[in-house]
């Protein structure tokens, strides 16, 4: 019998299609994790990686927290599964009224999915009905911007802004439009925190209701801090313009908070952080500190409000995922947030942030560095690229910081950090020379 947990090197890595992954290049040279615990990973040569990514953006208590692991295997032996269409179980129940408790205004409702690509198909299918049930039926376009990410579902990529995302996969969603992204490094390079220059980009939302007509447009979705195409600070005042203008045309605003919920910016949302209150937003990864897939929508009072009418016993909305609220998703989530708050993580990683900031924008001057940005913890490290080799630089620093020891994230040319919030100062020092050793070594 095949061993329950896999930690030795499998005997054929070709069945498994590898996401996001150039897989041929991968099996040549893979590098495996085995086991991990707290900032580290043990690959399966048995080698401590530090952890510099939370993995996926997603670990944010750090590895294999005992009390996580405690609440999964309870779980698991009480109630394995319940369905939630037209049934229940408690666990969905308690965990949305104290999500709810945790987010500003009056963000009161949660759905819940198992990703976040899931989450944001969600969001988006919510504004769409939400119009349409006001009799606002026209409303059908949504926005998404330029270099976002906003997972792989097909509302995902058709709002998101990446082309390898988008260009194999047919003409998506109609009526989509798109924001332009705020990056510029002639204006922003090397800032430290929100850079001063880009609020008027928000304002392009105007040309678009100028352009489109407002009685034609659901929804404007965005990351508020851009993760996946590495880490793009919003300018000052730029979500708070982006607020602005929605309201003033009826357009809900969705924040995919994916990568920025659960302390990621020092604060428990970005939304607390930036002081800008969306209608829906969307969370996944640090949710159950990646322990068991869960993604969620959190929605405001009336919204939700708008589907509960009619007929009492019609389904309000016909969407949800045989997993939404799955038992052992929502008592990892519990034992998740049991953590945040007994340890104070999210005010850790404020108290840690200006420390972060001064390590990493050491790294300015080194080869090949043409920008560094950083808010929280969560930094990105920008490259200059090979002429026609655009990425190849940042691969060669992850899989050399990879051999000796620290796990990066890249996009592009750009390596990404955003470490576990459990981090020490004396990680963060090793973050920034173990990469600092690499930077100058690249060719
Ligand atoms: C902002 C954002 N939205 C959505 C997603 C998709 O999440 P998942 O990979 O869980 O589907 C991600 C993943 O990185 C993300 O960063």
């Amino acid at each position: 019998m095949q061993d329950l947990v896999t930690s030795s090197i499998p005997d054929s890595l070709d069945a498994f299609w590898m996401p996001f992954t150039a897989n041929r290049q991968f099996k040549s040279q893979p590098r495996l994790m085995a086991s991990a615990k707290g900032m580290y990973y043990t690959t399966v040569d048995d080698r401590q990686v530090l952890d510099g990514t939370a993995g996926l953006w997603c670990v944010n208590a750090g590895h294999c927290r005992e009390k996580i692991i405690a609440a999964i295997q309870t779980q698991a032996a009480t109630l394995d599964f319940a369905p939630t269409f037209q049934m229940g179980h408690p666990a969905p129940f308690a965990l949305a009224d104290r999500l709810a408790k945790m987010l500003p205004g009056d963000l009161n409702h949660v759905f819940f999915a198992n990703s976040g690509s899931e989450a944001v198909d969600s969001a988006l299918k919510i504004a769409l009905a939400y119009h349409r049930v006001r009799g606002e039926g026209s409303r059908t376009r949504l926005i998404g911007r330029e270099r976002g990410y906003h997972g792989v579902g097909f509302g995902g990529i058709s709002v998101g802004g990446i082309a390898p995302n988008r260009k194999s996969f047919g003409s998506l969603l109609p009526g989509v439009d798109h924001l332009p992204h705020t990056h510029n490094l002639e204006r922003n390079a090397f800032t430290r925190g929100q850079p001063q220059w880009g609020a008027h980009l928000a304002d392009e939302l105007e040309r678009l209701v100028t352009l489109h007509d407002a009685s034609t447009i659901a929804a404007v979705i965005v990351e508020p801090v851009a993760g996946s195409t590495g880490v793009l600070v919003p300018p000052q005042g730029y979500l708070e313009r982006l607020r602005s203008i929605c309201d003033r045309h009826g357009i809900l605003l969705i924040f995919d908070e994916v990568i920025t919920g659960f302390g990621r910016l020092g604060k428990g949302f970005a939304t607390d952080y930036f002081g800008v209150i969306p209608d829906l937003m969307t969370v996944a990864k640090g949710i159950t500190n990646a322990a068991v897939p869960m993604g969620a929508v959190f929605v405001r009072d009336g919204i939700y409000d708008a589907f509960m009418h009619g007929a009492e016993n019609a389904i309000e909305l016909s969407h949800g995922y045989t997993y939404s609220g799955h038992p052992l998703a929502c008592a990892a989530a519990q034992a998740t947030l049991d953590i945040y708050e007994e340890e104070g993580l999210f005010d850790r990683a404020n108290s840690l942030s200006s420390y972060w900031e001064d390590a990493v924008h050491s790294l300015e001057g080194l080869p090949h560095v043409i920008d560094i940005r950083n808010l929280g913890l969560v930094a990105g490290i920008e490259l200059e690229s090979i002429p026609n080799q655009v990425g190849s630089r940042a691969y060669d620093c992850l899989v050399r910081c990879f051999e000796n020891g620290l796990l990066v994230r890249t996009a592009g040319d750009i390596i990404a950090l955003s470490p576990p919030l459990i981090i020490e100062k004396q990680h963060i020092d090793q973050i920034v020379e173990m990469l600092g050793l690499v930077l100058k070594d690249l060719a």
